[in-house]
């Protein structure tokens, strides 16, 4: 398996991949929203590949004070292989290597596989803070974190 960083040309097999394992498609998942954050820092944007299919994803970001991990996702008949662990380990070697001190990922509370997945890499839930969100251009509709 090649853990590789993710181009547009793998938009939409990445789009197809995050529906079927159940990832909420948000706002900032639309084409042009993915691009942006591909030119912004597209060495943090993940895919792992095996035999020209991309069986997992994950996208790092990195703001300049944190880094965030965002929609780690791995094809159902490919999880608990060790998939997510090798992305975001990358991730988190790329962020290392750039400075990043600390990084952090929003995992839903119903999310028991999430939950699982980060506890088991030492992210730690900090249950003092509630996340706070606020839309602030009519690019997409609703909500976007
Ligand atoms: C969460 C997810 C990305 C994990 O991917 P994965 O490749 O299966 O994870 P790994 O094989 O690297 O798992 C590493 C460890 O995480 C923990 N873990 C992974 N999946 C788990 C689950 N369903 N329940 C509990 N713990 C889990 C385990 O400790 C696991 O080690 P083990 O298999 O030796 O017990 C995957 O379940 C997924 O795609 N879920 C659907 C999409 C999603 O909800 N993503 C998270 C959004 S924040």
């Amino acid at each position: 398996m090649k853990i590789r960083r993710f181009s547009m040309r793998d938009y939409q097999e990445v789009r197809r991949l995050w529906e079927e394992c159940g990832l909420e498609i948000r706002p900032g998942d639309a084409r042009e929203e993915v691009r942006r954050k591909v030119s912004r820092d597209g060495e943090l944007f993940l895919v792992a590949e095996e035999k020209g299919t991309i069986v997992g994803t994950a996208m790092g970001a990195w703001d300049g004070r944190r880094g965030r991990i965002y929609h780690p996702g791995v094809h159902p008949s490919r999880q608990r292989e060790g998939v997510a662990t090798g992305l975001v380990s990358e991730i988190e070697e790329r962020m290392t290597r750039k400075g990043v001190l600390k990084v952090n990922a929003i995992v839903f509370e119903d999310n028991a596989a999430s939950l699982g997945f980060f506890k088991e890499l030492g992210y730690i839930a900090d249950k003092k803070s509630v996340l706070h969100g606020k839309l602030l251009t009519r690019r997409g509709d609703g909500e976007s974190f």
